[in-house]
């Protein structure tokens, strides 16, 4: 018992800790461990929160994947090509220079799409924009003076300069998708690529070895990462404050330093010290493993991790995460899927993310022109007009801190509200918690005052005899005292 009061000093400064820590880190148990070999982190925690902040608040980003591949939309000389729409040229075994010969007159941006698409993000309730400035394919969208294979010597516009100027005028923040993969480039080290390349030689290998010691002795590059180096230079250097660097990425057999990626970090870090990197560049756990199981987290290798296509159950345990999700099946645009997630099941896993502390990033492909398909602009406005109502449940929220419910989710705010998600009704209309205290209800919705009582440990919380939303309706609990 004497120990009761220093225990309760010993812990103010952990509590306190906890409440200001990120959403991810709050909620979860420290379960993922620092990777073992890895150098503690040179920047401090408080640093690390600081420069986190926005992108741990803003919770809901739109991505965007547009290259020469939109204008294939799935089709390779006419026949439908099995696969991701992005992926075309490798999976229809296109060489490169056939690649351009016959995407390049397709691809014919129209004036103001990036205007756009920044104003569909703003209108989704986005706080994020991530744009691809380079696919696989190896196609750049900003102004190279290292490539021909660019959008400023094709199309005779910067198109990175166009999106991140509109993003900006909207008031988003802007991140730019950069992938090390480079079906185009000459020196591009295929062989290193063992398990995405196989079986060897390549079917797009070019003439040009991969060690070719000169290929490019204009430009002074003598390698691909020396090529990958001067184009995240050019972009990181040529368009202001760039939020985001999404790398896309690394596989075993061409893990980080194969890219030469602690150089290229410090590189981007030196000119953009407040940019927000994920783990990419190197090997990803978190990536690899869809269901989110990271065993081990290195911050040197990123900021955040990528679980793609799916919100890992749980959550990732004490990392930062944001999950990248398609509309349809394809990152790409392709003319031949038709299979759109309905905006209800995108909305409840936007709530499902959240509810888990991680972040969403939801794709639109758009086509060859910049003009995004009806279906994605659909959806987005139905997110849009949903977060206007209930954007307080999502935005700067927390991780469900009680057990998971049949009914719903659950997300919580900084100053210990709680946000009930009612996915289905309970057949009783109530809502039942195991929590302590004396509560208020309300709708997030309209503010209706909702009826509360105790039923021993548990407070139960009556439903309206109609819930406003069908898809998810909001509940907001506090404590008596606050209210
Ligand atoms: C994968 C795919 C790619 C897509 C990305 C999005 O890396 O190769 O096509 O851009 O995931 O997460």
């Amino acid at each position: 018992m004497s120990s009761m009061p220093s225990l309760r000093a010993a812990l103010i400064p952990v509590l306190i800790a906890l409440a200001c820590a990120s959403p991810a880190s709050a909620a979860a148990p420290a379960s993922t461990v620092p990777r073992p070999d890895a150098a503690p982190p040179t920047e401090s925690q408080a640093a690390f929160d600081a420069r986190m902040r926005w992108w741990r608040e803003a919770r809901f980003g739109m991505f965007v994947h547009w290259g020469l591949y939109s204008g294939a939309a799935g089709r390779w000389n006419g026949a439908p090509v099995k696969g991701s729409a992005e992926w075309i040229q490798r999976n229809a075994h296109v060489p490169s220079d056939e690649y351009a010969r016959q995407m390049l007159p397709l691809f014919k941006p129209k004036p103001g799409f990036a205007r756009e698409w920044a104003r569909l993000a703003k209108r989704a309730g986005a706080r994020y924009l991530v744009f691809t400035s380079k696919h696989h394919e190896g196609y750049a969208l900003h102004d190279s003076a290292v490539s021909e294979f660019d959008a400023q010597d094709t199309v005779g516009r910067d198109l990175v300069r166009e999106v991140v100027q509109a993003a900006r005028a909207e008031g988003l923040k802007v991140g730019l998708y950069h992938s090390v993969i480079d079906w185009h480039h000459p020196a591009y080290p295929y062989r290193d690529f063992a398990r995405l390349e196989q079986p060897l030689p390549h079917p797009l290998e070019k003439t040009a070895p991969a060690d070719d010691p000169d290929y490019d002795r204009r430009a002074n590059l003598k390698t691909y990462q020396d090529f990958l180096q001067a184009q995240v230079r050019e972009l990181i250097e040529h368009y202001g404050p760039i939020d985001v660097l999404w790398w896309d990425y690394s596989n075993p057999g061409a893990e980080g330093e194969t890219w030469r990626a602690s150089e290229l970090m410090a590189m981007v870090r030196a000119a953009q010290p407040g940019i927000v990197m994920n783990n990419r560049l190197y090997r990803s756990l978190g990536y690899d493993d869809p269901q989110g199981s990271l065993r081990w987290f290195d911050r040197a290798h990123g900021d955040f991790t990528t679980p793609e296509q799916a919100v890992p159950a749980q959550g990732v345990a004490g990392v930062d995460w944001e999950a990248c999700l398609t509309m349809n099946g394809t990152w790409g645009y392709s003319a031949l899927d038709h299979d759109w997630k309905s905006s209800r099941e995108l909305i409840r896993t936007l709530v499902d993310t959240a509810s888990k502390g991680g972040n969403l990033l939801l794709n639109i492909g758009p086509l060859a022109d910049g003009s995004v398909p009806a279906e994605s602009v659909q959806r987005m406005q139905a997110i849009g007009d949903w977060l206007r109502r209930n954007g307080d449940s999502i935005y700067a929220s927390r991780a469900n801190p009680l057990q998971p419910v049949e009914w719903g989710r659950i997300t919580a705010s900084g100053d210990g509200r709680l946000f009930l998600h009612v996915f289905e009704r309970p057949a009783n209309g109530e809502l039942r918690l195991r929590l302590p205290g004396t509560r208020r209800a309300r709708l997030l919705d309209g503010g209706a005052a909702l009826e509360v009582r105790r039923d021993g440990e548990d407070v139960l919380i009556a439903l309206p005899p109609r819930l406003p939303d069908a898809d998810d309706s909001v509940i907001e609990l506090r404590a008596q005292a606050d209210a």
